[in-house]
């Protein structure tokens, strides 16, 4: 069993205060969790469950459909990089053989040293800058194999 901080439990039911009913605040709830416990375990479900008094299928429901939460553990640092057209166009499909090439990260997966972990996205709203990723919640454009690289040095 997993327990929330008293500043996450606090956060929440200010969240909850917001909404006019528990099932609406779920979004925030859950996202809240994920970043106190780095990922929406089926404790975390739980325990938002719990805290909001809505059905733990309702929780799962919601935290499974958006591909903003996470469902199994991620590395430390998560490089979103964007696969769509603009991106596509400007190389994206080449940069995520680099980065499986050269630091063993495979769409979907982790690093074997835990140190980072890649999801594909499908457009991040930065198509006339592109390519684009995001790294946790740092936003990149214009990427090239040598502007990944300086990135990636940034985060341990
Ligand atoms: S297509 Fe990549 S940011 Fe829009």
């Amino acid at each position: 069993m997993i327990t929330f901080s008293q500043t996450t439990i606090k956060e929440i039911e200010e969240i909850r205060r917001k909404y006019p009913t528990s099932r609406a605040a779920l979004l925030p709830a859950l996202y809240v969790a994920q970043r106190e416990f780095g990922w929406l375990s089926p404790e975390a479900y739980t325990a938002v469950s719990d805290l909001l008094g809505v059905p733990e299928a309702i929780a799962r429901g919601v935290g499974t459909f958006y591909a903003m939460y996470r469902n199994k553990p991620l590395g430390r640092h998560v490089v979103q990089l964007c696969t769509n057209v603009s991106c596509m166009i400007l190389g994206a499909e080449r940069l995520v053989d680099f980065l499986k090439n050269k630091y063993g990260l495979e769409p979907g997966g982790t690093t074997a040293d835990g140190r980072f972990s890649l999801v594909i996205m499908e457009c991040i709203g930065a198509c006339g800058t592109a390519p684009a990723m995001l790294v946790n919640d740092d936003f990149y454009e214009n990427l090239t194999e040598k502007y990944i690289d300086e990135i990636l040095e940034k985060y341990r």
